[in-house]
């Protein structure tokens, strides 16, 4: 039920801290991670190359996985779309291993994903939030979020906990392979521990994202933009506000806006930028400030210590000081509650959105 809440979809964003909780319970012991009954470490061993597989908010999280497995695990990650992984060549190799990432464990795509791996003798193991699913049954091994029921269409808690999973798996793996310096991923570990306490913190911002959303709930479209780990939280808030409030939301790498888009941006256009990697700031703002030359309405999702590069910028939401690593567990928070906003003020059904339905199965 709703509570107090008018949706369960803000419901679901505030619930945000206790599923982050859950998600860590017990998967963490004196810095270190842990997966209790799950006999990992034969399926890892000699793991050459993970390719993940999944669609939509999934997709998001796999690629924020993707980005800190490479780096604490030193593991090459390939991801993909679970939409497009069905039909590529895949080269496999027989040390390989395919995670698959799915909230329902019931996407069609991404189970055809699973089963091609499978067919070809590839390990795989899933992440969902759902036991019993059809993925769950189906891998070799399964990974749970703890986010509970996840009802709105538009994913919040769910991602976060996959989010959650991805930090734990490149922690877990790093230890396993002795692929990173033991006292950082202990410190890591640790303040995976405190990370709810700051999404409670940016869950505070409610009022201020609201009115922001009030002024800005008539435009035709946003730009979305982020460098490093912010540019899957870019494509996460850009797929937020098109499924919620049926704006025209558009995700690019910063860098990339120089290739093309930038023949869009005339006086007015609205530019959402993540400002939470400290050492792509300046690069990131040099590319704002052309954006800004040419008329762009500027509103920044900035780290607190970030906040003097983003003085350009319109609107500004704050975020609390966290390792730049972890940034996406806070940073997409305020997208979700910009793109639950913007979906009210303009009339339309938040938990139910048009044309979309909870999991996409069938062929
Ligand atoms: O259940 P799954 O995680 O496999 O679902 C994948 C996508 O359909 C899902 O994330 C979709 O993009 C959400 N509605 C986004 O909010």
């Amino acid at each position: 039920e709703k509570g107090e809440f008018e949706h369960f979809m803000l419901k679901e964003i505030h619930e945000q801290p206790e599923a982050i909780r859950k998600t860590l319970a017990g998967r963490i012991k004196d810095g270190r991670v842990d997966f209790p009954d799950l006999e990992f470490d034969n399926v890892f061993k000699n793991t050459g190359k993970i390719i993940i597989a999944a669609c939509g908010t999934s997709y998001h999280a796999g690629m924020v996985g993707r980005l800190v497995i490479e780096k604490l695990a030193r593991i090459p990650v390939e991801i993909d779309l679970a939409s497009e992984f069905r039909y590529r060549e895949v080269l496999w190799n027989p040390n390989d291993l395919v995670i698959v990432i799915s909230q329902s464990g019931e996407t069609s795509d991404t189970l055809a994903a699973l089963r091609e791996a499978r067919h070809n003798g590839i390990k795989v193991l899933a992440i969902t939030n759902v036991p019993g699913s059809t993925i769950a049954q189906e891998a070799e091994r399964v990974i749970y979020t703890h986010a509970g029921p996840e009802i709105a269409i538009a994913s919040t808690k769910a991602y976060s906990a996959q989010l959650l999973i991805m930090y734990l798996l490149a922690l877990y793996l790093a230890s396993l392979r002795d692929s990173y310096n033991p006292v950082e991923l202990e410190g890591l570990a640790n303040e995976l521990l405190g990370v709810d306490a700051m999404v409670e913190s940016v869950l505070q911002e409610q009022q201020h994202i609201k009115e922001l959303a009030e002024k800005y709930h008539k435009v035709q479209s946003i730009f979305f933009l982020g460098r490093g780990l912010d540019y899957p939280v870019a494509m996460e808030g850009a797929l937020k506000l098109k499924e919620t409030s049926y704006v025209h939301a558009e995700a690019y790498a910063t860098g990339e806006l120089l290739h093309g888009p930038l023949a869009l941006i005339e006086q007015g256009v609205p530019v959402l930028t993540l400002i939470s990697q400290d050492k792509l700031v300046d690069k990131s703002m040099s590319n704002i400030k052309e954006i800004k030359a040419r008329g762009a309405v500027v509103l920044a999702i900035c780290k607190e210590n970030l906040q003097e590069h983003c003085q350009e910028c319109d609107e500004k939401i704050l975020l609390p000081r966290i390792n730049p690593m972890l940034a996406p567990i806070v940073a997409v928070v305020p997208l979700q509650i910009f793109a639950y906003y913007m979906a009210l003020f303009r009339g339309n059904d938040v938990d139910k959105p048009r044309n979309l339905v909870k999991s996409v199965m069938g062929d």
